[in-house]
């Protein structure tokens, strides 16, 4: 299967997708990575691992139809069949929804539906919660609101700050992402009324915290 990965950041997301592809563990290769913001570490990730590189600046068009568009088209030539964002700092609109239904996957770093948006993990820490996490799910037209495939508990100790349980956060979102990629990579993953269906995964209700049984 052919990815595109969307980031506009550091890219220490791609790089895990980088190196599952790599080692084998995600059935899959990237095919394009495309950014918005010049100077992006993730664009070096890309460029080191021998992978085309796309900068797509949003302000060179003159609308977010028109940006899209030409997403659309680029993401095509590359044969792009699963396109996976990695803290692409960009709403997408409904051109690019739609050319890539239930192909678009996004990583966020809360246990959605809690702190959807911005700041999440920043949000977790002022709500006090015990336990947060990250969540793999298909994008839709809400913000963070698509079909879940793979959740990580992580447990907020006393003392944390937004820095220290996002470092945490992140080193599970480095375990979940690549392996929902490999599930749909895998053709396993199957997306009915909104619910994630994977098969194969391990019904037993004691071993689905953390979706633990998908991630091993
Ligand atoms: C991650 O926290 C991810 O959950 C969010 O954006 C951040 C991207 O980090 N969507 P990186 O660029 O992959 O290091």
């Amino acid at each position: 299967m052919r990815l595109g990965v969307l980031a506009s950041g550091s890219g220490s997301n791609l790089q895990a997708i980088l190196d599952g592809c790599a080692s084998g563990k995600i059935p899959a290769q990237v095919a394009v990575v495309v950014c918005n913001l010049p100077g992006a570490r993730a664009l070096e990730r890309a460029r080191a691992a021998g992978v085309p590189t796309v900068l797509l600046e949003h302000k060179q068009f003159s609308s977010r139809d028109e940006y899209d568009r030409e997403l659309v088209a680029m993401l095509r030539r590359h044969g792009v069949e699963l396109v996976c964002l990695a803290g692409f700092m960009r709403l997408l609109g409904p051109v690019l929804l739609s050319a890539f239904q239930n192909r678009i996957l996004n990583i966020h770093p809360s246990l959605l539906p809690a702190f959807p948006g911005l700041h999440a993990v920043r949000q977790a820490v002022a709500a006090g919660v015990r336990v947060s996490g990250c969540t793999v799910h298909v994008v839709d037209e809400g913000t963070d609101t698509g079909p879940i495939v793979i959740q990580a508990a992580v447990p907020v100790l006393e003392g944390d700050n937004e820095e220290t349980l996002a470092a945490r956060i992140l080193a599970q979102e480095h375990r979940c992402y690549p392996r929902a990629i490999a599930l749909f990579a895998q053709g396993r993953v199957q997306i009915e009324d909104r619910r994630v269906r994977i098969a194969g995964a391990d019904p037993d209700p004691a071993r689905t915290v953390s979706s633990p049984e998908l991630l091993d």
